[in-house]
C-alpha cells in the first residue's frame, strides 16, 4: 500500500512554494497525499514566524495532536520552515514527540529520509548559514493549473526593525534568469496561463544586469504566458523603469502590492524602511499618472514601538488619500532577535494596538466598498481559474475577484466581462 503524508502551510507565498515543491519530494518517491492528518503515516508542518501570536498558536496546535503521534501509531512529524529555523532545538521541547525539524534551508533532507525511511527516524536540521536556492524545484509550483508561482529570489536583505524574515530565510540571493524562463516555459506546456513571480522584494532581484524590470521583459518575450503578477515590491526600490514595464505590456497585471506599514515618518524611520510618506506618496502618484487603472494593494502595522496617536492618524489620513483596493492590516507584535525587540520599548498597549487596527480595519473597509461599487458597469478582463457549483470564478487584471454563470467552460479563458453587481468582496 501507498504510504500517506500530510503537509499544513502557514505563512506567506514563499511557505506555499516550499511546500510544493517537498510535495513533489513525497510524489516522486511514490507517496500519497491526505487532507486529515489523521489517515497520514508522515505529517509535515510547514511553519510560519512572522507574528508571535500566531507562531504560539501553531505550535500548540501541533503539541495538542500529541495522541496521533505515540511510539505505537508509527507516525512521523515534522515541524519545518521559519519557526524550525528561527527556534531550533527549542521546539523539541515544545513538542516532544516531533520525528524531525527542518529549517528552510535543509528540505533536501527529505531526499534521505525518504529513501532510507525505516531507518532515518528523527533529526534536527537547521543550517546557520542560510544560502539554499532550490535552483532546480521550482517548476513545480502550480497552483490551481491555471495559475502558478515561479521562486525568483530567496531571503531579504532589509533588516526592517520589526521583521524576523531576514533571520529566518537569510540574505537575499537571486535564481538565474535563464532557469526562471525556462520554469515558465514548462508551466505554459502544463497549461499554465499566469504566474506570479515571488520573492521577498522583487525589487532587488539580480542576476549579472538583468534587474527585476529587464527579468519580466525577458519572461514576456521568451514565453507565451498570458499573464504575469509579481510579489512582493518595496517602496524604496519600486522604480519607474519597472512602472514603465507594466505599462507597456498588456500581459503585465495592472496590480501592485506596495507595503506602506505607517504613514507616519519617525515611525518608518524607526522601521528601517528607507523611505518617507512624502517619497512614497511621489510614486503612487507617478504610478497612476502612467497606468490610470491600476490596482494597488498593501500591508500596515499599526501599535509599532513608540507609535504615538498623532502617528497614528497620519497612518489614517494615508489610506484615505491613496485609496488602496487592498491591504493586510497587523498589530505589532514584538520577535526575539529582531533589532526593535532588542533596541526600541514594545510601549503601545495591546488594547491600544487592537482599537488602532480596529479603526484601520473599518475605514480600509469602507474604501474597498466604495471602490467596488464604483466597478457596477464598468468592463474588465478577467481570467478564469476555478469552477465552483454553476459559477466560474475569475480574477481581473488588478486582482479582483470575478464570479460569473455560464453555460460554456471558461477555465483558463480570458474574458471581458461586464460587472452587473458586486457581492461583498467579489464582481458579480
Ligand atoms: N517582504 C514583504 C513581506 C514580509 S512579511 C515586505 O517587505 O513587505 C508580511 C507583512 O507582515 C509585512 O509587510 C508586515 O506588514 C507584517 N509584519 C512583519 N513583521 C511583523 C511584526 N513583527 N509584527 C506585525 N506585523 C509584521
Ligand atoms: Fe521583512 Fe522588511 Fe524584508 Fe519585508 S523587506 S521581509 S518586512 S525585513
Ligand atoms: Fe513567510 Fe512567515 Fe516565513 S511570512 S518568510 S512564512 S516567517
Amino acid at each position: 500500500m501507498e504510504k500517506k503524508f500530510y503537509i499544513q502551510t502557514f505563512g506567506c507565498a514563499m511557505n506555499t512554494g516550499d511546500s510544493l515543491m517537498i510535495e513533489s519530494k513525497f510524489y516522486e518517491k511514490g507517496w500519497e497525499k491526505v487532507d486529515a492528518v489523521e489517515e497520514a503515516d508522515f505529517a509535515i508542518f510547514n511553519t510560519c514566524a512572522v507574528r508571535e501570536k500566531a507562531e504560539n498558536k501553531a505550535l500548540a496546535n501541533i503539541r495538542g495532536k500529541k495522541t496521533l503521534f505515540t511510539k505505537k501509531s508509527g507516525r512521523r512529524l515534522a515541524v519545518i520552515g521559519c519557526s524550525a529555523q528561527n527556534k531550533k532545538d527549542e521546539i523539541k521541547e515544545i513538542i516532544p514527540f516531533v520525528s524531525y525539524v527542518i529549517g528552510s534551508d535543509e528540505y533536501r533532507r527529505f531526499d534521505e529520509i525518504l529513501d532510507d525511511y525505516e531507518k532515518f527516524r528523527k533529526g534536527v536540521f537547521v543550517k546557520e548559514n542560510i544560502d539554499e536556492l532550490y535552483e532546480e524545484f521550482t517548476g513545480n509550483y502550480i497552483v490551481d493549473g491555471i495559475s502558478a508561482e515561479v521562486s525568483i529570489a530567496r531571503g531579504c536583505n532589509n533588516f526592517c526593525t520589526y521583521c524576523i524574515v531576514p533571520y529566518t530565510r537569510g540574505r537575499e540571493r537571486s535564481r538565474s534568469a535563464d532557469l526562471i524562463v525556462k520554469d515558465v516555459q514548462n508551466l505554459v506546456l502544463k497549461g499554465v496561463k499566469e504566474i506570479t513571480l515571488l520573492g521577498q522584494n522583487v525589487n532587488s532581484y539580480e542576476d549579472g544586469d538583468i534587474n527585476f524590470p529587464k527579468l519580466i521583459t525577458k519572461v514576456l518575450e521568451e514565453t507565451e504566458i498570458v499573464r504575469v503578477r509579481f510579489l512582493t515590491s518595496h517602496p524604496k526600490d519600486f522604480s519607474e523603469e519597472l512602472i514603465d514595464v507594466i505599462a507597456s505590456n498588456e500581459r503585465v497585471c495592472k496590480f501592485v502590492h506596495l507595503p506602506i506599514q505607517s504613514g507616519s515618518n519617525s515611525v518608518l524611520k524607526s522601521m528601517n524602511r528607507y523611505y518617507t510618506k512624502e517619497d512614497y506618496l511621489e510614486k503612487i502618484a507617478l504610478l497612476r499618472s502612467k497606468i490610470p487603472n491600476v490596482a494597488i494593494s498593501t500591508d500596515l502595522i499599526v501599535g509599532f514601538c513608540g507609535e504615538s496617536e498623532a502617528d497614528f492618524q497620519e497612518t489614517l489620513e494615508l489610506v484615505k488619500k491613496v485609496r488602496y483596493d487592498s491591504s493586510f492590516t497587523f498589530h505589532y507584535s514584538k520577535r526575539a532577535g529582531t533589532k526593535a525587540a532588542e533596541e526600541l520599548e514594545d510601549n503601545v498597549p495591546e488594547e491600544v494596538k487592537l482599537a488602532r487596527l480596529r479603526v484601520l480595519i473599518d475605514t480600509q473597509n469602507v474604501i474597498v466598498k466604495e471602490i467596488n461599487r464604483a466597478n457596477v458597469g464598468k468592463e474588465f478582463t478577467a481570467l478564469f481559474y476555478a469552477k465552483e457549483g454553476e459559477i466560474y470564478k475569475g480574477k481581473t487584471s488588478g486582482n479582483k475577484v470575478v464570479k460569473v454563470t455560464s453555460k460554456e467552460n471558461l477555465v483558463g479563458e480570458l474574458r471581458k466581462i461586464q460587472v452587473d453587481d458586486v457581492s461583498s468582496w467579489s464582481l458579480v
